[in-house]
This record gives C-alpha cells, sequence and structure tokens, in this order.
C-alpha cells in the first residue's frame, strides 16, 4: 500500500509478516510517539485478541489483520462510537469491492448470510494526557476453510467464490473512515450515519438474546438511537437501552 490518497489514514505504516498483535503493536507504538491515522498490518497473527478477551484466529495471508491508531479530542464516552464508524465504514467498503451483501451485527460485527467475516476491537490508551484510540479490525477476506468450533465464521472468499485484493478493501477503508471520521469530529455525533447504520444493521425489528457476564434475557430490537444504543423491549414490556461494551448478542 504506497498511496493511500488520504490526507491522514495510513500515512504511516509498519508492516509485520509475523507478529503477536496489531493491536498491542499499535499501542506500543502510540506511547513511542506515533501520529494520527498511523497504521499496522500484519500478515499473520501469532496471538490476535478478540472481543470479551477471545482470541482471534489470524492465520498468514488470509486476511486484513491491521490496527489504526486515532487521537479523537472527545469525551471518553463518545469513543465507543468510532467502532461504529468504523464497522460502517468498513461495510462500505467491502460491498464496494466485493458487490457482497454484507450486514452489521451489532454493535460492529459484519456479517455475510448471518455468518462473521468482520469484527473490531477498539483499545484506548493514555499517553501523557493524551486519549489514544487503537482501532483494529480483522476482516476474513480469502480464508478456505475454518475450523469446526468456528461454524459461525465465513470468508469473503467463501460467500463470493473468488479471491479478493486486501489492498483494495484496505486502501478504500482508509479513505472512507477517513471521511467520516472528519464529519464525525466536526459534527460530534453519529447522526449523518445512523440511518446507513440502521439500514445495514441485521438486528433491527428482530428478536435478540442479550448476554451480559452470568445474566442473560431475552428481547425485541424496537430502535437504534442516535448514539448507536440498541433500545430493547423486555419480555415485560418495558424499554431498555444497552450501550456496546461487554454484552454479547445473539439474533433468535
Ligand atoms: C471481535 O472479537 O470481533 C474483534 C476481533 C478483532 C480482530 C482484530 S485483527 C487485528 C487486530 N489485532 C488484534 O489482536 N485484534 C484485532
Amino acid at each position: 500500500i504506497k498511496q493511500s490518497r488520504t490526507c491522514f489514514m495510513g500515512k504511516e505504516i509498519e508492516f509485520y509478516e509475523e507478529i503477536d498483535s496489531t493491536n498491542i503493536r499499535a499501542k506500543n507504538w502510540s506511547k513511542e510517539g506515533a501520529i494520527e491515522g498511523s497504521l499496522v498490518i500484519a500478515e499473520k497473527q501469532n496471538a490476535g485478541r478478540g472481543r470479551m478477551g477471545k482470541q482471534w484466529d489470524s492465520p498468514k495471508g488470509e486476511g486484513i489483520w491491521m490496527s489504526f491508531i486515532v487521537k479523537p479530542v472527545m469525551s471518553i464516552e463518545k469513543i465507543p462510537q468510532l467502532t461504529i464508524l468504523a464497522g460502517l465504514s468498513m461495510c462500505y467498503s467491502i460491498r464496494q469491492v466485493t458487490g457482497l451483501d454484507i450486514y452489521i451485527k451489532w454493535p460492529n460485527d459484519l456479517v455475510v448470510n448471518n455468518k462473521k467475516v468482520c469484527g473490531i476491537l477498539c483499545e484506548m490508551v493514555k499517553v501523557k494526557d493524551e486519549l489514544v484510540v487503537v482501532v483494529g479490525i480483522g476482516v476474513n477476506v480469502n480464508s478456505k476453510k475454518f475450523p469446526d468450533d468456528l461454524s459461525h465464521a465465513t470468508s469473503l472468499y467463501l460467500e463470493g467464490k473468488k479471491l479478493f485484493s486486501r489492498e483494495s478493501i484496505i486502501k478504500s477503508f482508509l479513505r472512507r473512515f477517513e471521511e467520516n471520521y472528519k464529519i464525525y469530529i466536526e459534527t460530534g455525533s453519529l447522526m449523518n450515519f445512523i440511518g446507513d447504520y440502521k439500514n445495514y444493521c441485521i438486528n433491527l425489528n428482530k428478536q435478540v438474546k442479550i448476554i451480559e457476564g452470568q445474566q442473560e434475557f431475552i428481547g425485541f430490537v424496537r430502535d437504534i438511537d442516535q448514539e448507536a444504543r440498541l433500545i430493547v423491549e423486555k419480555e415485560d414490556g418495558s424499554l431498555i437501552s444497552i450501550l456496546s461494551g461487554d454484552v454479547s448478542v445473539r439474533g433468535l
């Protein structure tokens, strides 16, 4: 990736044949003074990490394993919305490059035919007095098969029946995310994006099971609000709003 036609996203890139986790490297790089938009890409991760302490399989050459750094000047509770923006941006890019009907599973998994192709792990670090956000994205691009315990996973290759260029997807993503991020910072809200987000979100107007630690309950997703919170009607008719954090949502 030499010319990404962006102002800051991917202006500095570190490329690794093999690494523990691009998120870990991006966090360390930010402590060494990485500029906004710095990007870490790896062919293979040996300790790829997912949300909620899970591991993320990242075999050599099969996908996009990357993390980038942003330094948004905004209040801390708005940070999780950046993952919404990243997920939506990647959704547009994959649609554009592959033509596949890819959707968002709240908050920011991307799915094709209900199976996961992309996940995002956002982490925050304090560097001196500055808040740095590392956004890690994993996309299963050309994987030909998955282990049996990953039956809910798929790849763009398996769904589209052809190989896709990882570089085209990354370039498209860098441009789109940059564009969207500028708007997000200017307006300080997701209002310009929530309409598209709702169009692509598979959970809207569907039953879901919400799992939060040991607790779980079933509800119906009535709406997604301007902050991308899920508005869920419980079985007793009461409404609650759910922030992404450490909740897992399953479609029923
Ligand atoms: C999820 O659980 O859905 C999030 C998966 C995030 C995986 C990506 S791959 C690149 C980056 N480095 C990591 O260790 N994790 C993220």
